[in-house]
């Protein structure tokens, strides 16, 4: 186990990770949706070292945790009606809100925006930390820029090993996925990032810009770069009807045989289970598949999500594919994970085209 991963259930361990960022240190600590990499974001040369350890470029803002809704309002110039609902209904859970800042918030935080995005974390260990360093705390999600985001406490470790002071462990986290974030503007809310809730419960407050949640053109929010999350091992996302892509593939497979070229290891992501031996005659397709939610649970899925990348990605396989989600409630913010996983990958015709 990795010397600086620490019980976060032990209070002395908390005691200690508080002094750390009093002192400008940087520290892991697990939310409810991903873990994240915390300074004190009134520190801005402790708000510098998180973006170089995860070498994040510097036009990305950081989110900054609160433990109340006080707290982030005093962060904003002004909470609108809107907001101070949304953060009744949602808070602490995982949302994002971006409002105009105060002068006090420094510019490091929100990479010279005059905006701020804020969040109250539905965790004990999260909150309790905030509550004791007496500040927000400035967090991205706890992996390397553009890599798959962290789960648990390994995989931060992973990641950044001793290069962050100390890590958190409290476990899995239980939502899986980022927050979703969306900026409040006076009648309506932008949607700058799908996440762990559901756009259809926000329309129940306020309206969505855009309504379907499908973000297909440039907009506000600057960390939403089209390839992210992404695996080192090439992933593919194949079409929406299954069969007919496992037919393709095995007709690729025949032409492999035929000239004798060794088939590659292949990963599959599955949503739910299948029964993948009916599809295959002769030898396997796949020689890994892991499964994000047997039953088909959007919730589930979005949980197991970047531990099954992880773990797919360190089996030293040659391709990933993963199977496509129905867009609807948490399906949506997963498939706007997995495009931007495989957005710099090479689609699997293309990939085992140039095997051939
Ligand atoms: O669930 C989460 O949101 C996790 C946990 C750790 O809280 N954090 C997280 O942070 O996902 P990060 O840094 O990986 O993603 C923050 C996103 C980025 O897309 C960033 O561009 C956007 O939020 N963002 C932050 N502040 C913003 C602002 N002022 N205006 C527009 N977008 C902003
Ligand atoms: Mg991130």
């Amino acid at each position: 186990m990795p010397a600086n991963i620490v019980n976060a259930n032990d209070a002395s361990h908390i005691e200690k990770a508080v002094q750390i960022l009093k002192d400008g240190g940087i520290v892991a600590f697990p939310t409810e949706t991903v873990y994240g990499l915390g300074a004190d974001a009134f520190n801005p040369s402790a708000v510098a070292k998180v973006f170089e350890v995860k070498n994040r470029p510097q036009f990305n803002p950081l989110i900054v945790h609160v433990a109340s809704i006080q707290e982030a309002s005093s962060l904003w110039q002004n909470t609108p009606l809107s907001a101070q609902r949304l953060m009744e209904k949602f808070w602490p859970g995982p949302l994002t809100l971006v409002l105009p800042k105060t002068q006090e918030v420094p510019d490091i935080v929100t990479s010279g925006l005059k905006t701020v995005g804020v969040r109250m974390p539905k965790n004990e260990i999260a909150l309790k930390l905030i509550r004791l360093l007496g500040r927000p705390i400035a967090a991205p999600s706890a992996n390397i820029f553009g890599y798959t985001s962290a789960t648990n406490a390994f995989a931060v470790a992973e990641d950044f090993d001793d290069k962050v002071d100390m890590i958190l462990d409290g476990g899995s986290t239980g939502v899986g996925i980022e927050s979703t974030v969306v900026k409040v503007e006076k009648d309506h809310v932008v949607l700058l990032r799908p996440g762990g809730i559901d756009l259809e419960e926000i329309k129940k407050v306020a309206p969505v810009v855009p309504a379907d949640g499908v973000l297909k053109k440039a907009h506000e929010s600057p960390g939403e770069m089209v390839s992210h999350y992404a695996p080192w091992t090439n992933l593919s996302l194949i079409g929406t009807n299954f069969d007919d892509s496992i037919t393709e593939l095995r007709t690729l497979q025949n032409n492999f045989q035929q000239k004798k070229t060794p088939w590659p290891r292949i990963g599959v992501l599955l949503f739910g289970s299948r029964d993948l031996s009916k599809l295959e005659i002769g030898n396997p397709l796949f020689q890994v598949v892991e499964v994000l939610s047997p039953e088909k649970n959007l919730r589930e899925a979005a949980a197991n999500l970047f531990n099954c990348l992880r773990k797919l990605d360190k089996m030293t396989l040659d391709l990933l594919i993963a199977e496509t989600l129905p867009e609807q409630g948490l399906g949506l913010a997963i498939m706007d994970r997995l495009e931007k996983a495989s957005a710099g990958h090479v689609p699997f015709r293309e990939f085992l085209d140039n095997i051939k």
